[in-house]
């Protein structure tokens, strides 16, 4: 349900009432409008790879320490591709470093072939509950052929979760 309205400036502005606001896939509507010949933010990790040579599998192991191996391909958004086969790694801010929900364990035969962070990645990581040296955020990891084999683990809770009232349970 969008509603248009002209703006100050006179300019039609496109607006999603706050009910809304909270479901994934409004919120990539919201992302995408205005731009037709991109794909929305993780569109693209469900696209299957074009060939061989794009395959990059990855394995995720979950909070249960139950281990999911998943064919992603050259370019994918480690947290986007997780979303794709329906594993809980959160992604509240969509990508946009302004939360630590995508936080990821990153297995460490794979760390140093990974980019430095940025700035705002260390931030954001600084405020993550169960931080490690190994601890970074899955929406800042992109798949290359250099991570061929990667394995994220993902934390027993996220910061958000706090926020929401959950009290995460000893193992
Ligand atoms: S989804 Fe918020 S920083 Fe990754």
């Amino acid at each position: 349900m969008l509603m248009f309205q002209h703006d100050a400036d006179g300019k039609l502005a496109m607006t999603i009432p706050r009910v809304f606001s909270e479901n994934a896939q409004l919120k990539r509507m919201t992302w995408c409008f205005g731009f037709t010949n991109s794909l929305c933010h993780g569109e693209y990790e469900y696209k299957d790879p074009a060939s061989e040579e794009d395959i990059v599998n990855i394995t995720y192991v979950d909070k249960s320490g139950k281990r999911i191996p998943v064919q992603g391909k050259v370019g994918d958004n480690v947290m986007y591709l997780a979303h794709r086969y329906g594993i809980e790694l959160e992604g509240a801010c969509e990508a946009s470093l302004a939360c630590s929900t995508c936080h990821v364990y990153v297995h460490e035969d794979f760390c140093d072939r990974l980019q430095e962070p940025k700035e705002e990645e260390d931030d954001m990581l600084d405020m993550a509950p169960f931080l490690k040296e190994n601890s970074r955020l899955g929406c800042q990891i992109t798949l290359s052929k250099a991570l061929e084999g990667i394995e994220v683990t993902l934390p027993q809770a996220t910061r958000n979760f706090y926020v929401d009232g959950h009290v995460p349970q000893p193992h």
